[in-house]
């Protein structure tokens, strides 16, 4: 049975290492390989200094650390960031059970609105979160790429346009 628990600090190198798989799930849909910068493990640290060890949940299962989760609150809106499974535990329900905790401290704390925001090419997460009850299409981000650096894929409709990904 998976445990979903407040973060401790022995936990710190597991999840540094869970936002280095996140890094590498998105630099693996891009196929951009700088994605996250040189030591993207680093960047849980600064998360859990900006939200506090408070706002980041783990999940426990066998005595190691397999997922990670975080909310972010600004006044009475919320934000579900990060939420990443080991690689090896997905597709077992531990996303959905951290999930369920952020949403369930969310309303404790009197969030009215709860978001989530994954990138346009994350689909597996799109429909992870919708799943998972998140069905508002709030605001929507559109980029123009100035750099003409990277390659964008055939992606959604939205409003009756496409969109590349
Ligand atoms: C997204 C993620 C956190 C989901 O965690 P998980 O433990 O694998 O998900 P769960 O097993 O709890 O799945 C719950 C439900 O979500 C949906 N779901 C999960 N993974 C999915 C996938 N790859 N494709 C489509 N739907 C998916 C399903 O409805 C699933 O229910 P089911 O198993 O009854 O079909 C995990 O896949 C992950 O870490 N991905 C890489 C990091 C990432 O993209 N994080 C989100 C960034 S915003």
């Amino acid at each position: 049975m998976v445990l979903i628990r407040c973060y401790e600090a022995a936990d710190r190198e597991a999840c540094r290492d869970l936002w280095v798989e996140l890094t590498l799930h998105h630099r693996r849909i891009y196929g951009v390989d700088t994605i996250g910068g040189e030591d993207p493990g680093s960047q849980f640290d600064e998360h859990l200094m900006a939200v506090g060890p408070e706002r980041v949940w783990v999940a426990e299962l066998e005595g190691a650390i397999v997922g990670l989760a975080g909310l972010i609150i600004d006044g009475t809106s919320g934000e579900v960031e990060p939420v990443v499974v080991t690689e090896l535990r997905r597709g077992a329900g531990i996303g959905r059970a951290l999930v369920s905790k952020v949403v369930d401290e969310a309303a404790s704390l009197g969030v009215r609105l709860l978001s989530v925001r994954p990138v346009g090419r994350n689909t597996s997460a799109i429909q992870f979160f919708r799943d998972a009850g998140f069905d508002v299409l709030g605001h929507i981000e559109t980029f123009m790429d100035l750099s003409g650096e990277r390659e964008w894929v055939p992606g959604e409709t939205i409003a009756d346009r496409d969109f590349k990904m």
